[in-house]
């Protein structure tokens, strides 16, 4: 039984498909903050499988140690928290508190149930501005704003954590820009008011909910002058979590190094324009975009060194760009308005 926090959202919806399907029994934990439960009941209308679904706070830990006990769980996967980059500038006790409290909690939790094997969702954003590209996990940490302090404060607790009892086995996921849904179109990424990230916003362009995009910035020292990331499909992101989960369980002696730092990424970056001719084509819909002033704390360009995942974990991402465009479109037109029915 795996040990699901944060299940009910974007990336661990998908996991939990991924999961279901390689046979794993799955126990979400959420307090359903950024989601909707129906997305657990389209996990399992794709899966035709049953999850264990108990709805909680990671700040509780008495309730996260009566489910772990429940529930059997051998593992978890720590999806749970805050991720807007914005809102934690603006609230960064609330990151803090969410993200750190509620992860020391959960380890809190894992210890007095011996569980110990954890994949963990940090980010990109650890790395802040990057000195030299793609960035490998040895790129020195420098996270710009408090979201990304909350993860690189996480990482910290989980690297004392595993020298303190070598009997934990930890992966730290640093994902890249996750984009994309399930290919069957009844489960995707569905944002609260207006999504501040590219492919969504670019989405509710294509099925009319917006007027047009604003391209922050196109005087960039980038190809085209606007921003470049590496978009990674969300599928791609969830199978690098049984990956990480398999890896740790191969692991079988203390002797081992069993805390891994991994970049989850394609390798392969693309800027703003691209994503929009992309989204056009898959969507067969214009994208009216004006160019407007950078957006505050935006870097030029970021993309991983994915070969660590390769040789660790046996994991590559195989969809591109179209696949993400045309998986997104598929997602966003029949789920206009998301998962709340209008
Ligand atoms: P999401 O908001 O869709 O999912 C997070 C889930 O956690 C939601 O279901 C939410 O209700 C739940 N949650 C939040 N706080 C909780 C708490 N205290 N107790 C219980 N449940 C709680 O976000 P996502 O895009 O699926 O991201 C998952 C994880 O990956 C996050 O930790 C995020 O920081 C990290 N991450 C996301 C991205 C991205 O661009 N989506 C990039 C890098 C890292
Ligand atoms: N962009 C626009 N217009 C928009 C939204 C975004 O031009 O309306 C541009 C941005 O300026 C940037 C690119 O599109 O050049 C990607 O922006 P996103 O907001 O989609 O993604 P970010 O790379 O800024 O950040 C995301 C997550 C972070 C995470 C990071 C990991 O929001 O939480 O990826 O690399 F840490």
């Amino acid at each position: 039984m795996i040990f699901v926090t944060g299940g009910a959202g974007y990336i661990g919806s998908h996991t939990c498909v991924e999961l279901l399907n390689a046979g794993y029994d799955v126990t979400v934990f959420d307090n359903f903050c950024n989601s909707n439960p129906e997305a657990l009941k389209r996990v399992e209308q794709i899966t035709q499988k049953k999850i264990n679904l108990v709805e909680g706070d990671c700040r509780n830990r008495a309730a996260m140690v009566k489910v772990l006990k429940e529930s059997g769980a051998t593992a978890v996967i720590h999806f749970a928290g805050l991720k807007a980059v914005g809102e934690s500038v603006e609230k960064p006790n609330a990151y803090y508190d969410n993200n750190v409290v509620g992860t020391l909690r959960l380890l809190e939790a894992m210890q007095e149930c011996n569980v110990k094997t954890l994949v963990f969702s940090s980010s990109a954003t650890v790395y802040g501005d990057p000195i030299k590209l793609p960035l490998t996990e040895d790129h020195p940490l420098a996270p710009t704003n408090p979201y990304g302090r909350s993860k690189w404060m996480i990482e910290e607790i989980l690297r004392d954590l595993y020298h303190s009892d070598h009997a934990f086995k930890i992966a730290i996921l640093r994902y890249f820009n996750p984009v994309g849904a399930h290919v069957s179109g009844l489960i995707g990424e569905d944002p609260q008011g207006i999504p501040n990230n590219l492919m969504p916003f670019v989405a509710q362009v294509a099925v009319g909910r917006r007027d047009s995009l604003s391209i922050w910035g196109s005087d960039y020292a980038t190809p085209d002058g606007t921003g470049v990331r590496d978009y990674i499909h969300v599928v791609d992101l969830a199978i690098g979590h049984l990956k990480a989960l398999e890896a740790l369980r191969a692991i079988n002696s203390e002797k081992m190094n069993s805390c891994l730092t991994i970049n989850l990424g394609t390798g392969q970056g693309y800027s703003v324009l691209d994503v929009v001719r992309a989204y056009e084509k898959a969507s067969n819909k214009r994208i009216p975009y004006q160019i407007a002033p950078r957006r505050l704390g935006d870097i030029a360009a970021c993309y991983a060194d994915p070969k660590r995942a390769f040789d660790m974990l046996g994991w590559q991402a195989k969809l591109g760009l179209d696949e993400m465009c045309a998986n997104s479109w598929h997602w966003q037109s029949n789920n206009p308005s998301g998962y709340q029915q209008k």
